[in-house]
């Protein structure tokens, strides 16, 4: 961010959570390819904590944040409030051309709300999912964002489906595949030089991964209860490994449920090559993120996910994603069937969805500068 970016087309990117650190990198890589675009990264500071932020930037090489708001942690209204407060004087400063946002999350629509109201474009990545939840606080934020944006980049096919519905004109919806997907063709292969599984002692296809962060699933014993139950019983079966996102990890000490934890091995959060590489090599990965049932489509991985509904359908209708929610029987039921499967090396060969081929970013790229 400096006077050399006088006369040049701005791009100002936003990243605040780990998952959109993750899908901005080969972004700001796509859009170096223009000598004529000069780029701004804005981390708002949704995600501080050095294993949620700053080894992510360092595996995936992103440059360091020209601004960070260092907003933290507060009540949705809080934290997106700090958010727009602190970004618009950065907008005022830099006067981008586009403003970027990524996925779903407080970060998102705050900037995205504070960009439009400043007369500034909006280019969104990964817009058009919908789970058809309300209470999910990512629905909102998706819905609001797409509903600001001039440039509406999707990832799969039901995202276009749910913008035209949306009245979306079509020349704003530009079907690109997945920046996500881009980062993981990236990284595999070094991911895999990490040997992680062998290292901790696993058996290669021989054990369970685990992340869980949804407020629906870890904010109340009711539902978090359960579900450790679930994953107790799976230990009976095979390891399970469990690193756990800083919000789930209190949940447990606050509820007192680590006692229910029983077998299945809590761990601090990974860093994103150690995350792949033990995501390849597991039986099975039980999640509730939205971005785990993409890879594990990509690295043809079994994933369940522990929710009722999904806002990426194509992960189950190509990949090898089930929806088996959050009761213990169904959990333990499915994830045997699926690892037993997969040692025997049958079940379902995945298809890779339409453009999920590691160029989304430079289609995201040559259709803004284009655009602009
Ligand atoms: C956010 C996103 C979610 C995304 C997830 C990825 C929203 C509404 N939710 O959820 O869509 O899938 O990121 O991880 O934006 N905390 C820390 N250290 C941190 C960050 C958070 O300890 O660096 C703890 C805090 O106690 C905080 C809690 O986690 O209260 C929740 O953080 P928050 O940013 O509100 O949402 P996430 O659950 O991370």
């Amino acid at each position: 961010m400096n006077d050399q970016a006088l006369g040049m087309i701005k791009i100002l990117h936003v990243a605040g959570t780990r998952p959109n650190f993750i899908k901005i990198a080969p972004l700001m890589a796509a859009f170096r390819a223009y000598s004529d675009v000069a780029q701004c990264l804005v981390h708002t500071g949704q995600h501080y904590d050095e294993k949620l932020s700053k080894v992510f930037f360092e595996d995936l090489e992103i440059a360091h944040p020209d601004v960070n708001l260092g907003v933290g942690s507060a009540t949705h209204a809080v934290q997106t409030a700090r958010i727009m407060m602190a970004f618009e004087p950065v907008c005022v400063d830099f006067k981008p051309d586009v403003v970027t946002v990524v996925g779903d999350v407080n970060s998102t629509i705050a900037c995205a709300l504070v960009a439009v109201k400043l007369g500034i474009r909006v280019a969104h990545v990964e817009a058009g999912l919908r789970s058809f939840d309300w209470t999910m606080p990512e629905e909102v934020n998706r819905v609001l964002t797409d509903r600001l944006s001039e440039f509406l980049f999707t990832t799969e096919e039901s995202a276009n489906e749910n913008l035209r519905r949306e009245g979306v004109p079509p020349e704003r919806i530009h079907f690109v595949g997945n920046v996500m997907v881009d980062t993981l063709l990236r990284h595999r292969e070094q991911a895999r030089t990490l040997h992680l599984s062998k290292r901790l002692g696993l058996v290669p296809r021989g054990y369970a991964l685990v992340t869980l962060h949804r407020p629906g699933n870890v904010d109340t014993a009711e539902s978090l209860g359960p579900i450790l139950e679930g994953l107790d019983r799976v230990a009976d079966e095979m390891p399970v490994l469990f690193p756990a996102h800083p919000r789930t990890r209190r949940s447990i000490e606050q509820l007192g449920l680590g006692d229910r934890l029983g077998k299945t091995r809590l761990m601090e959060p990974l860093s994103y090559l150690e995350f792949i590489a033990l995501m390849d090599d597991a039986a099975v990965v039980l999640t509730d993120s939205g971005g785990i049932q993409e890879e594990t489509t990509v690295l043809g991985v079994p994933c369940l996910t522990l929710r009722p509904n999904t806002e990426r359908p194509v992960t189950i209708e190509q990949g090898t994603n089930q929806l088996v929610g959050a009761h213990p029987e169904a959990i333990v039921q499915a994830a045997i069937r699926v690892s037993v499967e997969r040692r025997d090396g049958g079940g379902a060969t995945p298809a890779l969805p339409a453009l999920w081929d590691g160029n989304s970013a430079n289609r995201v790229a040559r259709i803004v500068v284009e655009g602009l």
